[in-house]
Formats: C-alpha cells, structure tokens, sequence
C-alpha cells in the first residue's frame, strides 16, 4: 500500500496489477473492519478533500463523501454548476487554488486530458470520479464484488454488454486483464472498443493469462461468462438515444442472453454499475423509448427480469463503492503508520 502513497489515481493504467489488487485487497478489509467494530481506522485524520462534480451522480458522491468523513477526513462537494470551475476558471487554476486549500481531491469530469491537468497543477492526490474514457474508482468495487463472491479472480470470465466504447467497458477491459479476469465485450461493430484500449488490455493479458474477446456475435460472446455486466447505452454528456437505441436494442440483456452463457447458476451473476434503465420508474428512459420506438417498456439495457433476479449483485456492489473508494483514499494520502495488516 505504501508505494500508492502520494499518488494520483487517474486511470487504471497509473497503478500495477499488484497495486490494484492490493486495493481490492484493501477495501475487503476496510469493511471487514467496519463490520466488526462498526467504525474504520481514521487515516485521513483532519485531511481536506474537494469533491468536484462536472457531471451528476449519487454513488461517487455519497461514497467519497460519507467515506471520507468515516476515515476522518473534512470533506466539500462542488456540484455541476455553482462553483467557478469549468466557467469563469481554468482547470490550471482551479488546481493551483485546490491545491492550496485542500490534500486530496476527487474530480468527475469529461476529459481524460483535464484529469492530468488537475494533478500535475494541484501537487495533491487527484481521484477520477468518472471522466468520458474512464471510471477507475468503480473498478475497485467491480472487482472486490466479484472476488468477495467466487472467492477469487483468476480465470474467471466477465462479459461486458452494450457500449463497448464508454467508460465502463474502456475500464473493465482493461483491469480484468491486469487481474487475470477474461474479458469479452459484445457490442456491434461500431461500438467495439478503440484500438489503443484493446492494445493496452492485450499487454496486460501476456502477463496475467487473460483472454481477450471484441465480438459482435452474442452467443460465442457470453458463452461461458460467470459475470454477466451492462451499463447504460446513451452515456453522460451525449443526447444520441435514437441511434443507440436502434444499436442495441438487440444487445439487451434479458433472460435469454443469462441462458447463453450456459454457466450453472451458482457461478453466473449479473452486474450494472448504476444508474440503469430497466423499469417505468426512469423518466428519462421511458421518455426515449416512447419518442423513438413507440414502446412503453422503457427497459433497455436489462430487463427488470434479470435485475430483479437472483444473479443481481448490482446493489452489494453500490455499496462496496464506499470500501474501495475508502481504500483508494487511504492508500493515496492516509496515515498508513496505524495500518495493522492483521
Ligand atoms: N456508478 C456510478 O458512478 O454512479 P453515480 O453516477 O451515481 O456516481
Ligand atoms: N457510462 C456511464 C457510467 C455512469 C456511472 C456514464 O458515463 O454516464
């Protein structure tokens, strides 16, 4: 953990694959912790954090704010649209003024190129809460969610369906084959992943064992899968619902896709990092789907079926964005001298 001290966590690629897992690792154990004593080690001890928000969200939000307070920490939340930043502020100064005033900070943005902006300027751990190529923090919970369920990560096979190109499916290529997780994305041609992120996924594989799969082809995609994961089809900060809709309608997961896997129930589960489009409750679903295909089922990228199922971990895996994101935190710019491994 001491050799992540100090450092930013901006994409996967910043830590090794014994780092990364050392925060699974971590997280496991942070809420081990909590579970036993019902309050964590306060290794951010008086430490300020700037939790800086250009796009909504509940889970980042909530995790690094109520985590922080539970390690100790002062925490401050800048929403999408009252603070300078992004209007009136450079990214470089806002940085320099971040830097000045608080020891970590979270940033949710849009740019990957911002990120690096934010870190090199404010001299202090930056935490990317999501920008448009990645979603780092979420892969610790991904991954600790899968190792707390089977036990372990090697040589199982995680399926990604959707989107292929967003954030999300960028990430969960790329840290399952650092962790020796197969990958498969099953996506339409257009929307398989960029050349550079499948190049980067492959380099970690050599090492790890993991194997690669980019197909449009859902059968041999989810054949074999333990872990069935989708995201949302129209990402923060695009409007295309027509297109994507008519895109991947077909790739829909329901209970049909959960069968093709042909994987016994008690090593198959489905995952979706939130928020997702799968019953009448999300306006902004039922509202497109109406618009452009004339539907009232607004279920898109999983049925309420298969969310509803038993292989649903969706909501163990919202939670455990709090343990990973306390452990990512700590590790970066905690007080590691009161870690007791035991
Ligand atoms: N999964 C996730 O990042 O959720 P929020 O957008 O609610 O933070
Ligand atoms: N791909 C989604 C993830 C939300 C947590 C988005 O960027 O909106």
């Amino acid at each position: 953990l001491k050799s992540m001290q100090g450092r930013s966590f901006l994409k996967e690629s910043d830590f090794t694959p014994t780092q990364i897992e050392a925060l699974i690792d971590f997280a496991i154990n942070l809420k081990n912790e909590h579970k036993k004593y019902g309050k964590v080690t306060k290794y951010l001890h008086d430490k300020d954090l700037v939790l800086l928000f250009q796009k909504t969200s509940t889970r980042t939000r909530l995790s690094f704010e109520l985590g922080g307070d539970d390690l100790g920490g002062n925490t401050a939340y800048i929403d999408p649209t009252s603070s300078q930043f992004g209007k009136k502020e450079s990214v470089e100064d806002s940085a320099r003024v971040f830097g000045e005033l608080a020891d970590g900070i979270e940033y949710r943005g849009f740019e990957q190129s911002d990120m690096d902006i934010m870190a090199k300027y404010s001299g202090v751990p930056v935490w990317n809460g999501l920008s448009n190529e990645w979603h780092p923090t979420q892969m610790i919970a991904d991954f600790m969610t899968i190792k707390e369920n089977f036990g372990h990560l090697k040589g199982l096979t995680l399926t990604f369906v959707g989107d292929g190109r967003n954030n999300v499916a960028n990430s969960l290529l790329v840290t399952g084959s650092m962790l020796g997780v197969n990958v498969h994305i099953v996506a339409p041609d257009e929307l398989h992943p960029e050349k550079s992120v499948v190049d980067l996924a492959e380099k970690y594989a050599q090492d790890s064992g993991a194997k690669i799969m980019i197909t449009s082809d859902i059968d041999k995609g989810v054949k074999g899968s333990n872990i069935v994961y989708t995201d949302v089809w129209v990402s923060m900060g695009e409007t295309n619902w027509q297109q994507r809709i008519d895109q991947l309608l077909p790739y829909q997961v329901n209970m049909d896709l959960m069968k093709k896997t042909g994987t016994p129930d008690d090593e198959l589960i489905f995952m979706h990092c939130l928020p997702a489009f799968h019953d009448d409750n999300t306006t902004t679903a039922k509202e497109a789907v109406k618009k452009y295909k004339g539907l009232d089922s607004p279920e898109m990228e999983v049925t309420d079926e298969v969310f509803r199922s038993p292989y649903g971990r969706q909501f163990v895996e919202a939670g455990n964005r709090k343990h990973s994101i306390m452990s990512i935190m700590a590790a970066t710019l905690g007080d590691l001298s009161m870690y007791n491994e035991n």
